[in-house]
C-alpha cells in the first residue's frame, strides 16, 4: 500500500474538506480538495458545473482530474462524495493511497447540509432546498448505494457525534501508523 497518500471519502458534509485541511496541516502534508480544484479550474461553482454539463459529463471531468491529483505524494486528498462510485475510480483511489472513509448518518448529514445551497443532489428543479422527508429519504438511498465502495476503506471513521477538534486528534491518531511521516 502507498503510505504518502491520505484520501479522503465520505457522503457529503460528513467532513471530508475540514478534517482533511487540519489534518494535512497538522502532519505536515499539502491538503487538494477535488471539488474546490475542479471549481477553481473552471471558475464556476460545481452547481453550475453540473447544471451546465449534466452528471455525466462532470463524473468525467472529475476522473480526469482524480487521476491527475493522485499523482503527487505526501497529499491529503478530499474527494467529492461520489468520486468513488464512477467508472474506474474506485481502484485507482484504493491503488493509489490510505483510504479512510468518514462515515456520518443520513439525519447528521441533513442537520449541515440543510442551509448549504451549493450541493446540486440536494435542491429541487428550481433550486430551491429540498424538504427534510424527502432530503433524509434521498440521503438514506443514495448512502446505502455508495456503502460498498465507502465500506471497503481501510478505516471507517465516524464524524457524526464527535466535534472538529475530537475528530482530527483521533483520527491522526489512528492513521498515523499506515503514513510515512517525516519525523
Ligand atoms: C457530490 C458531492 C459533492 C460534489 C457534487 C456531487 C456527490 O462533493 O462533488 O456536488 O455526488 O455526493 P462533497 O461531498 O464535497 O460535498
Amino acid at each position: 500500500m502507498n503510505r504518502t497518500r491520505l484520501i479522503l471519502t465520505g457522503f457529503m458534509a460528513s467532513g471530508k474538506t475540514t478534517l482533511g485541511r487540519i489534518v494535512a496541516n497538522s502532519i505536515g502534508w499539502l491538503h487538494k480538495d477535488l471539488d474546490k480544484i475542479i471549481e477553481a479550474h473552471f471558475s464556476k461553482s460545481i452547481s453550475e458545473l453540473f447544471k451546465e454539463l449534466g452528471e455525466e459529463k462532470f463524473r468525467e471531468i472529475e476522473s480526469d482530474f482524480l487521476v491527475k491529483e493522485l499523482k503527487d505524494d505526501f497529499i491529503v486528498l478530499s474527494l467529492g462524495g461520489g468520486t468513488i462510485t464512477f467508472s474506474e475510480n474506485f481502484k485507482k483511489i484504493k491503488d493509489a493511497g490510505y483510504l479512510v472513509y468518514l462515515y456520518s448518518s443520513p439525519e447528521k448529514i441533513y442537520e449541515r447540509l440543510k442551509f448549504k445551497v451549493d450541493r446540486p443532489m440536494f435542491q429541487t428543479i428550481d433550486s430551491k432546498p429540498m424538504e427534510k422527508n424527502e432530503a433524509i429519504k434521498k440521503i438514506t438511498a443514495l448512502l446505502s448505494a455508495r456503502e460498498k465502495y465507502y465500506s471497503q476503506a481501510d478505516l471507517i471513521f465516524s464524524t457524526n457525534e464527535k466535534n472538529v477538534g475530537r475528530s482530527v486528534d483521533l483520527l491522526i491518531k489512528q492513521i498515523k501508523p499506515f503514513l510515512e511521516l517525516k519525523s
